[in-house]
């Protein structure tokens, strides 16, 4: 049996800047689809997968990510005198018991494989789950459950993969394939950010990682990468010559909430999820008469 992972890293020191002027003083990932913030959404697909640590790597203005996760007295005791007991029992249910957490700033953007790296104490020797909030999952289960179950066959590290049309994968780190199924195959090579033509599949790392600690020495020393940034896919990509990596082709659908039209069809998707909201919200989009621009 592999080493259980217990730990997930957040990476939320990002400035969001595809969201301006929202995130001016508004951390991107409290950016919310329909009530909870994205943050909230990874937080909760990482303790379905059992992950018992939770790991922010922030910055500056983020302050209001550790307010999220803590204990709220005041509106908890107001919630209780007025007897808002549904709301109270939601509040206390999303929040990481005590010690749980913990937070440590990303002190200069110098890109993924950096903020990875900057958790590094935090996660010590141990295999940890990476999540990246802009990405929303809707499955069941969730991604990194899916890949956990990836992870006890096969130890080592696990990457969540999808596939985009041709010519999107510029925008991604992309892999090559080799053998095995979609629930866990092989992967050959990985690179940030190719060119189209130099893409070596269509499949791109979709935001879930499941890495083993070795990864940290290589990050230590990782010139910089794509965009001039420390890529943790450079990183990962020199592990494979020593570890394996296994793709996981989840089962379920993603949302890119960091480009607006990703966000706003997250909302739409969840929102018609939701049984206290589709009737009336279907209601409204119908009075729109949307029929010819759609
Ligand atoms: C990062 C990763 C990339 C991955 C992407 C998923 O890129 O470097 O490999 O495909 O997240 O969203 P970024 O979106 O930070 O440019």
């Amino acid at each position: 049996m592999p080493k259980r992972v217990r730990t997930a890293v957040f990476p939320v020191a990002g400035l969001g800047t595809r969201f301006l002027p929202a995130t001016k003083a508004l951390p991107k990932e409290m950016l919310t689809v329909v009530d909870r913030p994205l943050i909230q959404y990874a937080v909760e697909e990482a303790r379905e997968a059992g992950i018992e640590h939770f790991v922010f790597v922030t910055g500056r203005n983020k302050g209001v990510i550790e307010d999220h996760f803590d204990r709220q007295f005041e509106l908890e005791t107001t919630l209780e005198v007025r007897g808002k007991t549904a709301a109270l029992n939601e509040l206390r249910k999303d929040l990481p018991s005590a010690g749980r957490t913990s937070f440590t700033r990303q002190q200069e953007p110098l890109g993924l494989g950096h903020a990875v790296w900057c958790a590094r104490d935090i996660v010590g020797d141990n295999p940890f789950a990476l999540l990246l909030p802009d990405m929303l999952f809707k499955g069941e289960p969730g991604v990194l459950r899916q890949m956990m179950d990836a992870y006890e066959e096969t130890g080592g590290n696990v990457i969540a993969v999808e596939e985009v049309p041709e010519q999107d994968v510029s925008a991604y780190g992309v892999i090559a394939r080799g053998d095995g199924p979609d629930s866990g195959f092989k992967i050959t090579g990985m690179v940030e950010k190719p060119k189209r033509e130099d893409a070596p599949s269509n499949l791109i790392i979709s935001g879930r990682y499941i890495l083993q600690p070795e990864v940290f020495t290589l990050l230590a020393d990782q010139p910089r990468g794509a965009g001039g940034e420390i890529q943790i896919t450079d990183a990962m990509q020199t592990l494979m010559q020593t570890q394996n990596f296994t793709g996981v082709k989840y089962q379920g659908q993603s949302f890119d909430c960091g480009s607006k039209i990703g966000f706003l069809t997250a909302n739409v998707v969840y929102a018609l999820d939701r049984d206290d909201i589709r009737d009336g919200f279907v209601k409204e989009l119908r009075k729109l008469d949307l029929g010819d621009q759609l």
